[in-house]
């Protein structure tokens, strides 16, 4: 790829994806890489038109805080430092960092120096709300900057130094409390590093359909197909690239939704590729026959549906290719360290050990989510598959408490299509980020009619997030939780209550296994 391309210095902060988010809405590529895994000979091969320091947990004084070398600054590369990377510039270029007698967080008017080309543009007043998180602040710049924002607490909120094309702020552009924040990211972009903004779907799809031809050549390409977003745009990509040099699998392992496998099916029935479904409901049952441990029902479907592909792909015999619809924040690996696994994931598209292929290739591998939608926009796939919601590899399986049956299964697939056809009746289905029902293992009592009845509990649970490592219930109106509710008990057989679950992640999950 030859965009304009700007680098992200990650120092651990809970924020650096979504800077990386903000960027490319700039239109300007952007890749996140952990401070201490990078360079400086390999900054100056990469050639970046900016540099961005994401914020980070440490104090600068701290023992093993993470630093930058001061070269960093003396190669003519715009940097713009956040919160901890403010503190950094300010620290590494003989400033003063110190902390606060008041901690700022959260929303916190700030007052801006209109002749920084950060503020300087038309919309951004000379005071508005920026979003806060922080003890340290910086007391003193280094000789050549100026004090460029403050607010009632703290008298440097963003320094600069013009000449030498160097940033900072305290607050937090990136985050929507920040009023004009995108403005402030986009005018370092384009004013500062001189950005045109050369990053689109549009372009990236050319580009990479040209790439993936020069690659695979005349070569098979192998790919399991889940139905999720980004296995359907790969497909699709994949189509337009090489056409029925693809096939893609699709295993039914009977977990997905109501009448999910046909829908898959149908939406790429007229794609120029081979297309092959294979329905192993039984099989995956089999498997999972007395089975109530969430974590064996993880692993057990993850190597049933590796066996499964496997066995089909020996019908294909040999590939030169396996496509993955890995994407960027599957790749990004933080400053701040590994994260402890609390579920073992399992991605449809896992990788087989028994398949005769190549080289993996992840066209996708470098786009955010909402890019992928768009790509999968620009590639003219159906809006009901661009614009669905995240789905776990394993299905309702891990939305079914206890042991899975038949019938359990069908009693939650009706109770969740109800719930999802009236989210989208009240015009939520895309303001919410996952909605979903879970069926739990309890019973109780109710009335129906003029009789007793000992039913199962119904959950439902729906979020708003933007990473899916935290998330908020979403506060759904009343009457549209009202009338799923009163459809769920009157239409689907042996359900007589139903919940809404309203714990946020931590400390809950999203799903309930
Ligand atoms: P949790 O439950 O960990 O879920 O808060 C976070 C997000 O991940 C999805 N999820 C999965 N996705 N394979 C997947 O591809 C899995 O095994 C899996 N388990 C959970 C979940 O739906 C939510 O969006």
């Amino acid at each position: 790829m030859t965009n304009e391309y700007v680098l992200i210095l990650d120092f651990g902060g809970q924020y650096n994806q979504l800077i990386a988010r903000r960027v490319r809405e700039c239109n300007v590529y952007c890749e996140v890489k952990p401070y201490n895994k990078i360079g400086i000979d390999e900054i100056k091969k990469l050639s970046p038109k900016g540099i961005i320091f994401t914020g980070g947990p440490q104090s600068v004084y701290g023992e093993d805080a993470p630093s930058v070398p001061k070269e960093i600054f003396e190669l003519g590369i715009p940097v713009l430092g956040i919160c901890y990377g403010s503190q950094l510039m300010a620290h590494v270029l003989g400033g003063k960092v110190e902390t606060c007698k008041v901690s700022e967080y959260g929303k916190t008017e700030t007052f801006y120096d209109k002749k920084c080309a950060l503020f300087a543009d038309a919309e951004i007043p000379e005071s508005a709300i920026s979003w806060m998180s922080h003890t340290d602040f910086i007391s003193a710049v280094p000789e050549g900057f100026s004090v460029a924002a403050h607010t009632s607490n703290c008298p440097c909120s963003a320094m600069y130094n013009e000449e030498k094309k160097l940033y900072a702020v305290q607050f937090h552009p990136e985050v929507n409390h920040t009023q004009f924040g995108v403005k402030m990211l986009d005018s370092f972009l384009k004013d500062v590093c001189c950005c045109t903004g050369d990053w689109t779907m549009e372009n990236y799809a050319e580009k990479s359909i040209k790439e993936i031809r020069e690659k695979v050549g005349s070569g098979k390409v192998l790919l399991a197909l889940s139905g999720g977003v980004d296995s359907s745009v790969l497909a699709a990509l994949l189509s337009k690239a090489i056409g029925r040099q693809l096939t893609c699998i699709f295993v039914d392992h009977g977990f997905m939704r109501k009448n999910e496998g046909d829908e898959v099916e149908a939406a790429f029935k007229d794609w120029d590729i081979n297309f092959v479904r294979v329905n192993a409901k039984e099989q995956f049952m089999g498997k999972l026959r007395g089975v109530s441990d969430p974590e064996t029902k993880r692993k057990t479907i993850g190597e049933e549906f590796i066996r499964v592909f496997e066995a089909e792909a020996k019908k294909i015999g040999h590939v030169d290719f396996l496509a993955q619809g890995t994407i960027y924040p599957d790749v990004i690996e933080s400053g701040a360290g590994d994260a402890a696994v609390i579920k073992s994931h399992h991605n449809v598209g896992g990788l087989p050990d028994h398949v005769d292929f190549k080289e993996i290739i992840e066209p996708l591998r470098m786009l955010f989510k909402d890019e992928t939608r768009k790509l999968g926009q620009e590639l003219g796939l159906s809006e009901t598959l661009v614009w669905r919601q995240p789905f776990p590899g394993p299905g309702l399986a891990i939305r079914i408490i206890g042991e899975i049956t038949d019938d359990k299964l069908e009693i939650l697939q009706d109770a969740d299509w109800i719930f999802r056809e009236e989210i989208a009746k009240a015009g939520l289905d895309r303001s919410i980020n996952q909605y979903f029902a879970v069926l739990t293992n309890n019973r109780s009592v109710g009335v129906m009619g003029d009789f007793r009845t000992y039913d199962y509990t119904l959950a439902l649970r729906a979020v708003e997030t933007t990473d899916f490592m935290t998330a908020e219930f979403s506060r759904i109106p009343y009457e549209v939780l009202e009338a799923a509710s009163r459809r769920i008990v009157n239409e689907v057989k042996n359900i007589n209550r139903v919940c809404y679950d309203i714990t946020t992640k931590p400390p809950a999950t999203i799903e309930w296994e």
